[in-house]
Parts: C-alpha cells; sequence; structure tokens
C-alpha cells in the first residue's frame, strides 16, 4: 500500500505512522503535516530515515499540494485537525478552515486520483453529550447533535465524506473514537495536562465540579482498529471506536494519576467550567469487535 497520512505529526497520526511501518514494512507513507502547535517531528525520529517513509510539510487546504501527492498514493488516512474543544471555543476560523475546507479538498483529490481507500478519523464528539449515570451509549445510529465549533466541524467533514460515498462512489470508510491517551500527545489535554503540571510541581486544573465522563482509548488500540478497517471495512461504512465499558469521571482518572506518582489531592484545582460542556460520553463499539474482529 502507499498511504498519504494527513496529519502525522500530531499525537494519533505519529502513533499510527509508526504502529504501521513496524507491522508493514514493505508499505510506502507519505506524511502531509503543516506543524501546527500540535505537530511534532521529533515523535517521528526514530523513521525519518526510513527510504518508505517521507515527511512533507504543508497544508490540507492547498489543492495543488495535496493534488501531487493523492496522485502517488493509493489510500489516504485522514488525521489532521485542529483538534482542541477549548481553541475552538477561543477561535473557530481555524477549525472550519482545516476540518472543513481542509477534508474537502482531500475528498476532491480522491475522486480525480481513484484513491482506493478514503478513511477518515472523527470524533465521538459529533454526537452530543449523554447524561450522567445513564446506561446509554453512543453507535452508529445516534443523530448527530454537536455542541462545540470544534465537534461542529467534524460533524460537518463526516457528512462531506458520506456525501462523496453515495453521491460519487467515493470508497470512504469512518471512524469515531472516543479520547485517546498515549504517548506524543500535546501536554493541553487532560491526561498529558495533569502529568506535566504534576512533574513540574504546578496544581492540576479540572473543569467545573469535575464529574465529566469520557471514554478512554489507549492510542495503540486506536491505531489497530484503523488498521482492521483499512484491511477489512466495508466501504461506505461508520465504525465506532472506544476503550472502555465502565464510566469513569474526570476527577477519579485525575485522582488516580495522582495517586500512581505518588501525591496528595490538594494538588487538585477546580476551575471554571467550560462553556456548553458534555457531560458524558460513552461508545457502543460493539460493531467493530463483532465484524471487524
Ligand atoms: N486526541 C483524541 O483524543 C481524539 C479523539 C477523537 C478524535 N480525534 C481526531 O483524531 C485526529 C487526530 O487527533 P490528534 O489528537 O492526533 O490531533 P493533534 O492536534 O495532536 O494533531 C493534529 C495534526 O494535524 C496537523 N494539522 C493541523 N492543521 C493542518 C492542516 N491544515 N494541514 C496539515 N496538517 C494540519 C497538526 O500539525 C498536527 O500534527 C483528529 O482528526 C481528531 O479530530 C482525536
Amino acid at each position: 500500500m502507499k498511504l498519504l497520512v494527513t496529519g502525522g505529526a500530531g499525537f494519533i497520526g505519529s502513533n499510527f505512522i509508526l504502529y504501521w511501518l513496524k507491522k508493514y514494512p514493505q508499505d510506502k507513507i507519505v506524511n502531509l503535516d503543516k506543524l501546527t502547535y500540535a505537530g511534532n517531528l521529533e515523535n517521528l525520529k526514530s523513521i525519518e530515515k526510513n527510504p518508505n517513509y517521507e515527511f512533507v510539510q504543508g497544508d490540507i487546504c492547498n489543492p495543488q499540494l495535496v493534488n501531487t501527492l493523492t496522485e502517488k498514493t493509493d489510500t489516504i488516512v485522514h488525521f489532521a485537525a485542529e483538534s482542541h474543544v477549548d481553541r475552538s471555543i477561543m477561535d473557530p476560523a481555524p477549525f472550519i478552515k482545516t476540518n472543513i475546507e481542509g477534508t474537502y479538498v482531500l475528498l476532491e483529490a480522491a475522486l480525480k486520483y481513484k484513491t482506493k481507500k478514503f478513511h477518515h478519523i472523527s470524533t465521538d464528539e459529533v454526537f452530543g453529550a449523554l447524561p450522567l449515570n445513564s446506561k446509554e451509549k453512543f453507535n452508529d445510529a445516534t443523530p448527530y447533535n454537536p455542541h462545540s465549533p470544534y465537534s461542529a466541524s467534524k460533524a460537518s467533514s463526516d457528512h462531506l465524506v458520506r456525501s462523496y460515498a453515495t453521491t460519487y462512489n467515493l470508497p470512504t470508510t469512518i471512524s469515531n473514537c472516543s479520547n485517546n491517551f498515549g504517548p506524543y500527545q500535546f501536554p493541553e489535554k487532560l491526561i498529558p495536562l495533569a502529568i506535566t503540571n504534576i512533574i513540574e510541581g504546578k496544581k492540576v486544573p479540572i473543569y467545573g465540579d469535575g464529574l465529566y465522563v469520557r471514554d478512554w482509548l489507549y492510542v495503540e488500540d486506536h491505531c489497530k482498529a484503523i488498521d482492521l478497517i483499512l484491511q477489512k471495512g466495508k466501504i461506505g461504512e461508520t465504525y465506532l471506536i472506544g476503550g472502555l465499558t465502565e464510566d469513569i469521571s474526570n476527577i477519579d482518572i485525575i485522582k488516580k494519576i495522582l495517586k500512581i506518582m505518588g501525591k496528595e489531592e490538594s494538588q487538585i484545582e477546580f476551575v471554571k467550567d467550560r462553556l456548553g460542556h458534555d457531560r458524558r460520553y460513552a461508545i457502543d463499539w460493539s460493531k467493530i469487535n463483532k465484524e471487524l474482529g
């Protein structure tokens, strides 16, 4: 396979590239990444000289560049995005540009150069929020109800991808995953921010009452799930990828991290809540489990 991976210098993209080249060393990967604040080539230092790996610094919103790279690859795995909800609340513009227009540019290129498979990485946040203490979970039939500019831009990109599948028969798949954790995550998200603050002896900020529930997915498990979709996924399908079966609140996660690192809970600092903060996400991942193993 010749893969065009977008956003491969970011958290999940870099884990995916390392995973893929280890498992399929004969495949070729072109990594297109703009290197925003979230992109870090240090993540990929170990493979930078691999002859089957090429890095291109550039913007997915640039059609000429995207066309050139799409022409020489056969599969697109699309991670590139503005990904932080808080930043989208402060300034939605780059989210609209990269997440919606960037996806459109990639879809047009995929159509033009007859890409064999276009896999789009999305989020469970497109489904909105579930009530706390309920047993409800998101599945691929859950109606879209995004609440932040980030999730609304990801929802728009999902709809665009589906429209290219139904209108132009573009061979697409989509996955909506929960919160990832693991190596190389930029320390603005809950877990890496907590760990770096603890190491630096700073307070660990928790939004509102801390009773927010997320599903947590280890990033390498996510990469394995994307691998399954690329190998066996049904064209046109959406797969939800999650990691947990039981709820755990953000405050309990932070307490666990403090305990593991031998620190006191007094290091927790409750801060003003995020605007429109979704209470609970939970994922029913039985479909990918049953259908793809
Ligand atoms: N991290 C999570 O927990 C999570 C959960 C659900 C879904 N997702 C989705 O997974 C994907 C990857 O997330 P992540 O956490 O690795 O994000 P990230 O913010 O760590 O990395 C994003 C990467 O995209 C690049 N990028 C941004 N704009 C670009 C542009 N215009 N052109 C080219 N490259 C650009 C950045 O430089 C960066 O390397 C995103 O689509 C995100 O919506 C992430």
